[in-house]
């Protein structure tokens, strides 16, 4: 089945899939939720969402929660562990019991960054990607750019620097397909074995210094080093990391006067961030935790 037809189920399952307009409707109604302080009414009070996190989630899991109590949503929470997925059932069959059940939104974060597409096609609820491998964040993605509207005032015009490891960031990928589709220019800094190949770089994206990404960028964007997933290699270089490709106070003190800090987070204070920078007042990484909830609420909005 084609994208475009699965798309018409309201599934959310990248960036990349999304028109300007569309994505600028959901940062629209994502910008009205964010400046309300009492939710009006019950909009999705006969909805039931379920969130399937398949890797682990702070941000983007309990977010979606708050974000569809606010809409007035029943929320269920999956958890693999103590699913049958243990006793080895896919997770197509597990969103299609689901939809039986009368589940009418299904949250999915999973390393598998090519299974969603598929399941998306066969089923008849609506699926939100909360992450899936290395491949989309998509609503990590809406955050930032709510995130970068609100303080700007605008997206268009503004050099975005991604800083880290872009190879393994699915919030890099989702960012650079996004930031293309506005006519950003968009630099990318990190370690060598972290950098895409330039042929996987959009028309106006390119690879930089560290250096140059932190002195000429109006938005400077940290990425957590994986620690997890790089621990053979980065597990030694924890203390040198920082000053070799992190943003330390020497290169913050680079950055244009206006210019901000974001980090999609969870961070590791003092490797690829400083830790003072975090709470700093150039730093919006808890506006754009806020935001997250506003813009899952447009996005759960949009899916029913
Ligand atoms: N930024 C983000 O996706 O955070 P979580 O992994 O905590 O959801």
């Amino acid at each position: 089945m084609a994208l475009a037809e699965t798309m018409n189920k309201r599934h959310l399952l990248g960036v990349r899939d999304l028109s300007k307009e569309e994505i600028v409707a959901i940062l629209d109604r994502g910008d009205f939720w964010s400046r309300q302080t009492n939710p009006i009414g019950m909009p999705l009070q006969n909805a039931t969402i379920c969130n399937l996190f398949f890797e682990p989630s702070t941000r983007t899991r309990f977010s979606f929660e708050v974000a569809a109590k606010k809409l007035g949503s029943h929320v269920l929470n999956f958890y693999p562990s103590s699913s049958s997925t243990e006793k080895g059932e896919s997770i197509y069959d597990t969103i299609k019991t689901l939809e039986a059940m009368g589940v009418n939104i299904a949250i999915v974060r999973l390393s598998d960054g090519n299974l969603l597409e598929e399941i998306a096609s066969k089923v008849n609820l609506s699926i939100i990607n909360a992450g899936d491998g290395v491949h989309e964040h998509p609503t990590q993605c809406l955050l930032d750019l709510l995130t970068i509207r609100q303080h700007f005032g605008q997206i268009e015009g503004l050099k975005v620097s991604i800083i880290g490891d872009i190879k393994h960031s699915r919030v890099a990928h989702s960012n650079m397909h996004a930031l293309s589709k506005f006519g950003n220019e968009v630099m990318f800094a990190g370690p060598a074995e972290f950098l895409p190949d330039e042929s996987e770089l959009t028309a106006n994206s390119r690879i930089v210094s560290v250096d140059e990404a932190v002195r000429e960028a109006d938005v400077v964007m940290m990425l957590r080093v994986q620690l997890e997933r790089h621990a053979d290699r980065y597990g030694d270089m924890v203390d040198s990391y920082l000053n070799e490709y992190g943003l330390s106070m020497d290169r913050f003190n680079t950055m244009k006067p206006e210019a901000v800090i974001m980090h999609p987070a969870p961070f590791n204070r003092d490797v690829e961030i400083a830790a003072e920078l975090v709470e700093s007042d150039r730093s919006l990484i808890y506006k754009q935790v806020a935001n997250g909830v506003a813009v899952r609420m447009a996005v759960l909005e949009r899916a029913v």
